[in-house]
């Protein structure tokens, strides 16, 4: 039987209610940035700052607020790689897919992270313990397949073993 650490993860559709606290302090960020070169991209910067990613709901408050077209203000979030519509979660594992892990099994260990964790690249964990993305290369070829959890690299990883790497993240 699984174990509890069977979390499911959620995507782009992860959208919390604002409150008005929360909502005043975006007025204010947007007041704050009025007229200054790339108001949008720090505007956004500095609301993923203060609610930790950018739901879709908050980006609906900055489109509105500078009257800027949803879509445009969704096309400049989605270009960079720091923005991001989900929570992050308290670690991030990387896993990579580069030629050399890829060939030493990377793609089994995404797929045992799917099976056993409910986590799939780019979302999180319900219990915003993990998030995961997929790399092209760590740096450690020779000793593939590579995954990362934060600054932590492990090298030759098996899927039979994500379990005990993972409860070692508290
Ligand atoms: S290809 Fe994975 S560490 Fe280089």
């Amino acid at each position: 039987m699984e174990q509890s650490t069977r979390t499911g993860s959620h995507k782009a559709k992860a959208t919390n209610r604002l409150d008005n606290r929360t909502l005043d302090r975006i007025k204010e960020i947007i007041t704050a940035a009025d007229g200054q070169a790339g108001a949008p991209i720090r505007v956004s910067q500095e609301v993923q700052g203060l609610i930790g990613h950018l739901p879709l709901e908050a980006l609906d408050v900055i489109a509105k607020e500078m009257r800027i077209p949803p879509s445009e203000l969704f096309g400049i979030t989605s270009f960079y790689s720091f923005f991001s519509m989900v929570p992050k979660g308290k670690y991030l594992i990387q896993v990579c897919l580069g030629t050399s892990c890829y060939v030493k099994g990377g793609q089994k260990i995404i797929d045992a992270l799917k099976k056993e964790f409910g986590l799939e690249p780019e979302g999180t964990t319900s219990d915003r313990k993990f998030s995961l993305k997929t790399v092209r290369c760590l740096g450690c070829c020779g000793l593939s397949p590579v995954l990362a959890v934060n600054e932590n690299v492990h090298r030759k990883v098996k899927p039979r073993q994500l379990r005990e790497i993972l409860s070692s993240y508290q």
